[in-house]
């Protein structure tokens, strides 16, 4: 009876509320909340009564040893652990969030009861089995799912999604792009690390809002379609590890919001877009492990703000020296290992200040080894293995001035020269992880 009074009061305060209404009641406000938290507390359930059904169908679908769900039924479902619900007097839910709880079992199809659902989170579990068939097109409002780190493995229907994360599952066949043509907000697209075959569907160029499009670690084939270099809000282009082929067209450098280009392990070839000092916000550029051949475009050192830039293991020759590489002053991480570069050692690179590894391996440069190398002071990395160096002696001594360097690799070099008995050229490689 109370709480029914309290209810009906709580609501009687709140319907005939205007914008003069809350002006006046601003001095008061302290007090209306403590109403509202009055109301909330001592009255019934406000939550759905068909959402929390479908809630309960959820739960009892699924079980965690680490941590169980403790939805509790006397309290409101909107209150629940991970559940949000809008503000309408209905009391809908609309997210669900609840990643790494350790949750096992099948993602029941009650969700799709759920009308009102826009987030859906549930990252990071041991979910599995098929995702409920009809399940996207029930859930006509849902924008962001997440259901990365489970082992799902069915994806059917149609989508009005923002952002689409299923990454590290276990989802097979053609891939999903064709998804675009029902979703024209899309924004982030991530299905990394699947078994997704196929080509990248030519449908992706529909999409013309997406900033994200990571599909690395599957095994698509084909060229990357000319309908990518359409897609002007594109901020990360991640596609490693496929089985791509065909060339980076110059066209690309349209992408001017363009962040993260990382086509590493694959089999593209051609050559490196000359243009590609045009993407002035790269800051990470991976084509490692490719058949990449010509030169490195000069313009690349326009890309002042490449934080990493890997070409290893390419095809790839000409004259480093010739690179203004000393405009890479946020550069990390430089790999060119494993090409055909013939030139001196290029000195400009010591003039990066933010260097911490290096690797020039498998080349055919010569030269010394400057004594400005001793400038990067944050270089931990430094691999010259395989080249044509010259002047042993020097170099230990002037590397000797590094104080961080904690891997020096210099082996295959100095071929004329009597090396120090004393010295223990390190042979194995670590590199650091990208
Ligand atoms: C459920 O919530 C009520 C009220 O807060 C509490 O008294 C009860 O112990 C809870 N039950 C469980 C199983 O946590
Ligand atoms: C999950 O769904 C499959 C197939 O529908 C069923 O065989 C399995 O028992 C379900 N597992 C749980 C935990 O509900
Ligand atoms: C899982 O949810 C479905 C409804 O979506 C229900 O029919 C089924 O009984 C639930 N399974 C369990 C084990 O509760
Ligand atoms: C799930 O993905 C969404 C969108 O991609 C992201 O906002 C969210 O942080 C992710 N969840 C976790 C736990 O990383
Ligand atoms: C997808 O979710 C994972 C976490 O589960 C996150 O690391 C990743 O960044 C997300 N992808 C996008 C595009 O937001
Ligand atoms: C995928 O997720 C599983 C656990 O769900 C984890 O063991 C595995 O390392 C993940 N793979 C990648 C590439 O992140
Ligand atoms: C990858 O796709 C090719 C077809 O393009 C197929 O022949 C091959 O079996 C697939 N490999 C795996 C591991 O699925
Ligand atoms: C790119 O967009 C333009 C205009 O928006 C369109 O005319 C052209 O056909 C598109 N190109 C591709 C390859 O989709
Ligand atoms: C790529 O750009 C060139 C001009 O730079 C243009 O001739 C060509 O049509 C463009 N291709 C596409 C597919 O947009
Ligand atoms: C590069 O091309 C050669 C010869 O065509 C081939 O044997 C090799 O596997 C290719 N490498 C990559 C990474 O695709
Ligand atoms: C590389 O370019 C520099 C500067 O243009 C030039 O001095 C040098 O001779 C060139 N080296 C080779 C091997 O072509
Ligand atoms: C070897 O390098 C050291 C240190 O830079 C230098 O002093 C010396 O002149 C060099 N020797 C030759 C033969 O160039």
């Amino acid at each position: 009876m109370v709480d029914e009074e309290m209810g009906s009061k709580a609501k009687g305060l709140v319907r005939p509320l205007t914008t003069k209404h809350v002006q006046a009641l601003s001095s008061h406000i302290h007090l209306f909340c403590l109403l509202c938290a009055l109301f909330i507390t001592l009255s019934e359930a406000v939550c759905n009564p068909q959402d929390q059904e479908s809630l309960l169908w959820f739960s009892s679908n699924v079980s965690s040893s680490v941590s169980p769900l403790n939805w509790n039924l006397s309290i409101d479902c909107c209150s629940w652990e991970g559940i949000t619900c809008d503000d309408t007097p209905e009391s809908h839910v609309t997210t669900i969030s609840l990643p790494l709880r350790g949750l096992s079992g099948n993602l029941s199809a009650s969700v799709q009861n759920l009308h009102r659902l826009s987030h859906l989170d549930l990252s990071h579990n041991l979910l599995s089995g098929p995702i409920p068939p009809g399940f996207f097109s029930a859930l006509d409002q849902l924008m962001v799912l997440n259901l990365s780190y489970n082992s799902f493995i069915v994806l059917l229907g149609a989508f009005n999604l923002i952002s689409f994360n299923v990454s590290n599952n276990s989802f097979t066949g053609p891939n999903p792009s064709f998804m675009c043509m029902s979703s024209p907000q899309l924004s982030k697209l991530d299905f990394s690390y699947n078994d997704f075959s196929g080509h990248i569907s030519q449908g992706v160029g529909t999409c013309l809002k997406l900033s994200v499009l990571r599909a690395g670690f599957n095994n698509i084939s084909g060229e990357i379609p000319v309908e990518i270099y359409n897609l002007s809000e594109l901020e990360q282009l991640v596609l490693p590890a496929n089985q791509l082929t065909g060339k980076i067209d110059n066209n690309i450098t349209r992408l001017k919001k363009l962040t993260l280009l990382e086509l590493y392990f694959n089999h593209l070839e051609g050559e490196i877009p000359k243009d590609i000092g045009h993407l002035s916000r790269l800051q990470s550029l991976q084509l490692h492990i490719n058949n990449f051949t010509g030169t490195v475009p000069l313009s690349l050192t326009k890309c002042t703000n490449l934080i990493k830039l890997n070409l290893r293991i390419n095809r790839l020759r000409g004259n480093l020296t010739e690179l203004e590489f000393n405009l890479l002053q946020s550069l990390k991480i430089l790999d060119l290992g494993n090409n055909s570069f013939t030139s001196d050692i290029p000195n400009k690179v010591f003039s990066c200040k933010s260097l911490t590894a290096i690797r020039f391996a498998g080349n055919k440069l010569t030269g010394q080894i400057s004594p400005q190398v001793k400038e990067l002071v944050s270089l931990t990395f430094l691999s010259f293995s395989d080249n044509r160096l010259t002047n042993i002696t020097g170099a230990l001594s002037i590397l000797q001035g590094c104080r961080k360097l904690s891997t020096l690799v210099l082996a295959k070099n100095f071929y004329d020269e009597t090396l120090p008995s004393n010295v223990d050229f390190v042979s194995s490689d670590g590199f650091p992880k990208l």
